[in-house]
């Protein structure tokens, strides 16, 4: 573990400013408005981020900026996922350089477990028993896997009918009381956020301001990664719309203490069917209009009204870049696109990074030159059946080498 440990901090109204001295809110007692932790980082200063790499690449090499106690953490070693540079798909796209970072290889499979080892570490410190989520799946998994370390009780709510095979397994395997909402996801935060009120349960959804918190060091990573050269641009997938924030959030820290001289641009992109804050950007607006009957295939990202939503747009205006949204049948070409030419598997929300930035290409939005990193959130195996669904035919034979070659050498 790195030398310095957990800083000081505030939790804060994003919206009124009003500093909290209660952490387990979800939302400003004055006006409603989201919640932020602001690090204070004025003793990293002098300091440079070469002197974090005594620790292994992972959440807990960036302890200095996270807002608890990296000693007591609830850890399954998450983070440290690769950054893959695709030439052969950034030939496809027709751009110079393009790297992939890889989410799906974290411990349950996607980037939430950079988010639930401080949450629930939270959790833990706050002396909460009791743990939960509504969710598309990820949150889910990886809230019901953390909470098992951690010996916490745990409920996740999931929409009935729109959540991927190994996502809800992952939640019924680690113990969680699974329930299944007659509604959509937006429907069942609803639902999560008055029993937590209500003080069942402590809320782990990314409106809990820890949350993001440890998802922003996936920018960190990628920073190291890139030996600190900063890229041009990071594209996203975006849904409730609290990760891109994470990424601003991360990259505006490592900026105020000197480490990166600019931010690069932040991409989000929205899947056409639930696609609130890729039309509010369209109109140039700060907030957005929500989604009543959101729909996509990648229903990891089938939400309508993004909690985060402004502080998402705050991060996509603030760093000059672009949201934008994509079909369902771009969503699977490009999974299929980066499978083929890279080798690497993604959960179709998280193909949507890729895609967006195939169609900005396209339009000239994001230039040739521009070194662009897509944040791929979760693992292919997430989602077997949207997968067997579109990746072409099993070929059939019986026990016999010369059906066998007429089919595969014919
Ligand atoms: N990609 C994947 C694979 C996700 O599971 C999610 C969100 C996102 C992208 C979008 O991230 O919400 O921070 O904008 N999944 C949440 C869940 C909603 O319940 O698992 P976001």
């Amino acid at each position: 573990m790195p030398e310095v440990e957990a800083m000081s901090y505030e939790v804060k109204c994003f919206e009124c400013g009003r500093v909290l001295k209660e952490e387990k809110l979800d939302a400003c007692p004055t006006c409603g408005g989201l919640l932020n932790v602001e690090m204070d980082l004025s003793s990293l200063r002098g300091m440079g981020p070469k002197q974090l790499r005594r620790a292994p690449l992972g959440v807990w090499r960036y302890a200095p900026f996270l807002p608890v106690e990296a000693s007591r953490a609830v850890t399954l070693l998450e983070g440290g996922t690769p950054l893959y540079d695709c030439r052969a798909l950034a030939r496809e796209l027709g751009m110079d350089r393009l790297h992939v970072k890889y989410e799906g290889a974290n411990p349950t499979g996607s980037f939430k477990d950079r988010g639930m080892t401080v949450g629930v570490s939270k959790a833990v410190e706050l002396r909460c028993k009791v743990v939960g989520c509504a969710s598309t799946g990820n949150t889910s998994a990886s809230l019901a896997a953390y909470a098992a370390k951690a010996g916490l009780g745990c409920v996740v709510l999931l929409p009935s009918g729109k959540v991927a095979l190994g996502k809800l397994a992952q939640a019924m395997f680690y113990g969680a009381k699974v329930v299944s909402i007659d509604g959509n996801f937006d429907d069942a935060l609803n639902v999560v956020k008055q029993l937590s009120r209500e003080g069942h349960l402590y809320l782990l959804n990314s409106i809990n301001p820890f949350r993001p918190e440890g998802q922003k060091t996936v920018a960190f990573e990628i920073l190291d990664q890139l030996d600190l050269e900063v890229p041009d641009v990071i594209a996203l997938p975006v849904g409730n719309a609290a990760n891109i924030w994470a990424v601003y959030k991360g990259l505006s820290e490592w900026k105020e203490v000197g480490w990166i001289e600019r931010m690069p641009r932040l991409v989000g992109v929205q899947a056409a069917g639930s696609n609130p804050i890729a039309r509010a950007f369209r109109q140039g607006r700060s907030d957005f209009v929500p989604e009543e009957h959101p729909e996509t295939l990648a229903t990891a990202i089938r939400i309508g009204n993004p909690a985060s939503g402004k502080k998402a747009l705050k991060a996509i205006y603030d760093t000059g870049g672009l949201a934008t949204d994509v079909t369902d049948e771009e969503i699977i070409a490009a999974q299929k696109l980066l499978g083929k030419t890279e080798g690497v598997g993604v959960e179709p929300a998280s193909a949507a990074s890729i895609a967006g930035v195939a169609k900005l290409r396209r339009q000239g939005l994001i230039a040739k030159e521009e070194r662009t990193v897509c944040v791929c959130t979760g693992n292919l195996l997430k989602d077997p059946d949207t997968v067997i669904k579109h990746a072409g035919q099993v070929l059939k034979a019986g026990a016999s080498v010369d059906e066998v070659k007429r089919l595969v050498l014919g």
